[in-house]
């Protein structure tokens, strides 16, 4: 066979194009090797093996197919991305409640919780509004979402004993089972111990205050809600009373007194008050020191 000399470049020009082509195919993965390099140091740690790419059996992987390369490459968009996207916003805390400059008043919850806490919570949460709730150790694991709730949305907790009894009326030993159980149902449904507490009807004496060095909390306006079931009438006597550093005793056991909070909020409100934990009102959010603390001594 002869070719002229033309026919022979054709000839060059046609290997020299095999050669490309087939130089392409033997280096490409060499030229990817050295990214998958980087992207293993760039993206450490890994993603986690639920987020890799499964293969099918029968699929024999190359290089780009690989788990660690495709997680790898994931990983690096991923940090990317990140790196791409503007920093999150933190929301601002609000500003601590300081008793001492601020119209503060402490709205308390005793006997609960009961199977109409969580609206109150509802309206407390709406209205960003802080309480402090004197809750039974009896029903505390009947509604432990509540409590749970209370911590989390940042009311206070407060003992107010196991079985509602009066504790003048008992042995000392018996004072400290109904406190101390207390407490102890309350650490493990909400994870806090309560440092504060009310002894039922507000009864106590010196004994007691002795046997527990919890301060003993009772209050400064009593609206009788337990007796009178109108939201309005309980509305109008906790408005009417109002003053700076007041404790209200309610009961959130009561539909009616539930009723009554949304209103009773928003005119307080309206007069300036804020509304504090019986820790920001005694203490500037510090627990107060054991004592009793009543209308008097605020
Ligand atoms: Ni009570």
């Amino acid at each position: 066979m002869r070719f002229s000399k033309s026919g022979y470049g054709h000839v060059i020009s046609l290997l020299a194009a095999v050669l490309i082509v087939i130089g392409a195919w033997w280096v490409e993965p060499i030229v990817k090797a050295p990214s998958q390099e980087i992207a293993v140091q760039y993206s450490q740690p890994a993603l986690p093996p639920s987020l890799r790419v499964p293969l099918l059996r029968h699929e024999k992987p190359s290089l780009t197919q690989t788990k660690d390369y495709k997680s790898t490459a994931e990983a690096v968009k991923r940090q990317r991305q990140a790196e791409l996207l503007p920093p999150k916003q933190t929301p601002t805390p609000p500003p601590p409640t300081d008793c001492s400059q601020q119209q503060c008043i402490a709205l308390t919850f005793d006997d609960g919780p009961s199977p109409h806490t969580e609206r109150l919570l509802d309206y407390l949460n709406q209205h960003k509004a802080k309480a402090t709730f004197f809750v039974l150790g009896l029903y505390v694991d009947r509604h432990p979402n509540a409590v749970q709730r209370m911590a989390k949305e940042g009311h206070q907790i407060g003992n107010h004993t196991w079985h509602h009894r009066d504790l003048t009326g008992m042995p000392l030993s018996e004072v400290v089972t109904e406190i101390g159980s207390t407490n102890q149902a309350i650490l493990q449904i909400s994870g806090v111990v309560p440092h504060v507490m009310r002894p039922p009807y507000g009864a106590t004496n010196a004994q007691i205050a002795a046997t527990s060095t919890m301060p003993q909390i009772l209050w400064s306006i009593d609206p009788v809600d337990w007796k009178d079931r109108d939201a309005q009438i309980i509305t109008d006597r906790i408005v009417s009373a109002a003053q700076r550093g007041a404790i209200v005793l309610a009961h959130d056991v009561y539909p009616s007194t539930v009723d009554a909070m949304p209103v009773v909020i928003e005119r307080l409100k309206a007069q300036g008050y804020i509304f504090a934990t019986i820790d920001e009102l005694l203490n500037k959010g510090q627990p107060p020191a054991a004592g009793e603390y009543r209308k008097q001594q605020l």
